[in-house]
């Protein structure tokens, strides 16, 4: 049997893939009402394919519960944010969930640390934690890490085809959890050591961190001398050798706008390009809102009421709302005393989150004479016609209306 601890974004879907593919699986998460909705049936966040592996699971047999079970195998999924002030990874969300699981977990049982991890905090944090249990590690308990690389949006496909990586401290711990996952990833599963394991996961998030700083930069260029950013970068991505990625309102996410933080806070004289790049799309909703200062004042608008921000999500066509440029949006306005005029709507999010906002496309549009386009969800690609006639600022390059300005 399997205990999968958190049960997020991450640690849901990884149950329930579990389950549906034969693996008895007990879902446990500290949250009482995430549990007792999963427990009447429900899903707690909208994902494509997520209702129906769902289903399948509950037929075949998950459990979800508050309590930690005692079983062969612990699945932690549990946040990772970073401190604020250090930059450095704030490990207390796996370290109290290591610690609870300490509790009930039986001599022979393999834990394997699921949440993206700074390289080192297995030795640091989880290591010292087991070992204050009077376990010996290697013989009483094994340590895995086995960081997760799905993206919101298409979870469900690619936990089945996407490769993974497992960390562990010997062949056989690694390979015998390298079975569990088989049981549903068709991906290649590369076995490695921990601290590898640790490294790899951040290092991928501090690459795509990267390129997207450098296709945001090229935006400002381009910006500060009236360049077309994306005839420029289509034209030279026709050279074989290069991929620049397309330039936007900035990064939200837990994962490519936090775990960058890990290196820079962890080698602070090293990290250069990583927190230059952080810097970077961390300043491009301020960039943002000073592009809609710009147009307004060139249209002669001065009524911020009048002004829309399509989106409240950090992606398209997901309801993950963390760290997404149209809250850091509103968040810098709020400083400046107008963040409450501005009115927001997004089709994904149906509780009311931030002053002004709306649940009626429609309704939205007929508000504002001002559309600032900051998520591509498919709703609005499928609309643009009801765009005509308003001022738009599209961040994402997804409207093609006449008159449309970009960032
Ligand atoms: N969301 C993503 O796209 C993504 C992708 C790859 C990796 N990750 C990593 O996966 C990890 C989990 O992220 P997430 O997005 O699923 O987070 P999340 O906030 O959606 O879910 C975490 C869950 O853990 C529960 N929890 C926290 N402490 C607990 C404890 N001690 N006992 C029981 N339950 C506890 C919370 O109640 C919550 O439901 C993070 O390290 C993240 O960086 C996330």
């Amino acid at each position: 049997m399997v205990n999968v601890v958190g049960l997020g974004y991450i640690g849901l879907p990884t149950a329930l893939m579990m389950a549906a593919h034969g693996v008895e699986v007990v879902g446990t998460d500290y949250n009482q009402e995430l549990v007792n909705t999963l427990n009447a049936g429900k899903t707690t966040f909208k994902e494509d394919g997520l209702d129906e592996l769902f289903e399948q699971a509950v037929k075949a047999g998950i459990k979800f519960s508050t309590k930690y079970e005692k079983t062969d195998m612990y699945i932690v999924s549990v946040p990772t944010p970073y401190d604020a002030e250090s930059k450095k990874i704030d490990a207390s969300y796996v370290v109290s969930a290591v610690k609870s699981v300490m509790d009930v977990c039986p001599k022979g049982a393999t834990v394997v640390i699921e949440s993206t991890v700074s390289p080192g905090t297995i030795d640091r944090f989880v290591r010292p934690v087991v070992e204050a249990n009077g376990f010996v590690i290697g013989e009483d308990i094994h340590l895995v890490h086995a960081p997760e690389r799905i993206i919101p949006g298409n979870m469900v496909f690619e936990l089945v085809n996407n490769s993974r990586t497992i960390g562990a401290d010997n062949v056989e711990i690694g390979e015998k959890v390298k079975g569990v996952y088989k049981s549903f990833c068709q991906g290649d599963i590369v076995v490695t050591d921990i601290r590898t394991a640790e490294m790899t996961k951040v290092v991928e998030n501090t690459f795509r961190d990267i390129n997207i700083a450098f296709a945001n930069e090229l935006a400002k260029i381009c910006r500060a001398d009236n360049m077309d950013v994306y005839e420029i970068i289509r034209i030279a991505n026709k050279h074989p050798r290069v991929n620049i990625l397309t330039p936007g309102p900035g990064v939200g996410g837990h994962c490519i706008s936090v775990d960058p933080w890990f290196l820079v806070g962890d080698y602070p004289g090293l990290a250069n390009i990583i927190k230059m790049a952080r810097t970077i799309n961390d300043g491009m909703p301020d960039f943002v809102l000073e592009r809609i200062h710009t147009i307004m004042k060139e249209k002669g608008m001065d009524d911020v009421s009048r002004v829309g921000f399509y989106g409240l999500t950090y992606k398209e066509n997901v309801d993950d709302m963390r760290e997404s440029p149209t809250l850091q949006m509103l968040e810098s306005m709020e400083r400046h005393l107008c963040g409450n005029l501005v009115k927001v709507y997004d089709p994904f999010i149906e509780k009311n989150v931030v002053p002004n906002q709306y649940h009626d496309l429609d309704e939205f549009l007929e508000a504002v004479d001002f559309v600032v386009l900051l998520v591509g969800h498919d709703e609005i690609k499928n609309n643009m016609e009801k765009l005509k006639g308003k001022v738009i600022l599209d961040t994402r390059n997804i409207c093609f209306l006449e008159g449309v300005y970009k960032i």
